[in-house]
């Protein structure tokens, strides 16, 4: 199993941008985790497809845009005309998960689906085929930089065996509080995405900090 390494520049300093999506280039990075929010979703309020499209710019490396917004049908199109690569919606922000999944596949990007802490796996259970990957939220979304919810653990575990269970095969990214330490633990779960702001972005060195991160993925797939 490959695991693939995801910064997430919501640690980044705002006014320098290109240069940590740089950063995370060199340093081997697989893919940038970019996080759109609204003000409503969530409370905070970050970035839109402008800045999308100037990452997109800035970097040959997939960006995956995870929209942290209410009703992500109404604005998806201009995340997809910005370049995002990897665009994840979230199943408690739409009435309309399989609709926006297929717009977002059609358009030649990956579809993934986002649960919260508190959101059932179950939410998913009708839409395994439609899904290029899942994310396990394990923070409650709206900032960097908060702890680790152990409760996720499971709850990867839960999403691999459940979408086994339908035939599937869907990539599990995990989202939140993400650290060398329970790194190990997650990857033995099923997780195959890790991405991971403070724990990058907190670091002096980005290159540095990534390989601790694939170290200890490593170690995981060894469980
Ligand atoms: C939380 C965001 C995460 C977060 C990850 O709302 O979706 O991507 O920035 O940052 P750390 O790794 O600092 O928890
Ligand atoms: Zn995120």
């Amino acid at each position: 199993m490959t695991v693939r390494i995801a910064p997430s520049i919501l640690a980044a300093d705002f006014a320098r941008l290109a240069e940590a999506v740089r950063a995370a280039e060199e340093g081997g990075a697989d893919m940038v985790h970019v996080d759109v929010m609204d003000g409503h979703f969530v409370p905070n309020l970050t970035i839109g497809p402008p800045v999308v499209e100037a990452l997109r710019r800035a970097t040959k490396l997939p960006l995956d845009v995870h929209l942290m917004i209410e009703r992500p049908e109404a604005t998806l199109p201009r995340y997809l005309d910005a370049g995002a690569n990897w665009v994840s919606v979230h199943v408690e922000a739409t009435h309309h998960l399989q609709r926006c999944l297929d717009l977002i596949r059609r358009r030649g990007a990956r579809a993934g689906a986002v649960l919260n802490p508190a959101t059932p796996v179950e939410a998913l259970e009708a839409c395994w085929a439609d899904l290029d990957y899942a994310v396990v939220m394990s923070v409650n979304p709206g900032w960097g930089g908060q702890p680790f919810l152990p409760g996720s653990v499971p709850k990867v575990r839960l999403v691999r065996d459940r979408a086994a269970a339908a035939g599937q095969k869907v990539p599990i990214e995990v989202d939140g509080g993400v650290v060398a330490d329970n790194v190990g633990v997650l990857v033995g779960a099923g997780a195959e995405i890790l991405v991971a702001g403070t724990a990058i972005y907190g670091e002096a060195d980005t290159r540095q900090a990534i390989e601790r991160l694939r170290n200890a993925a490593r170690e995981g797939v060894r469980v």
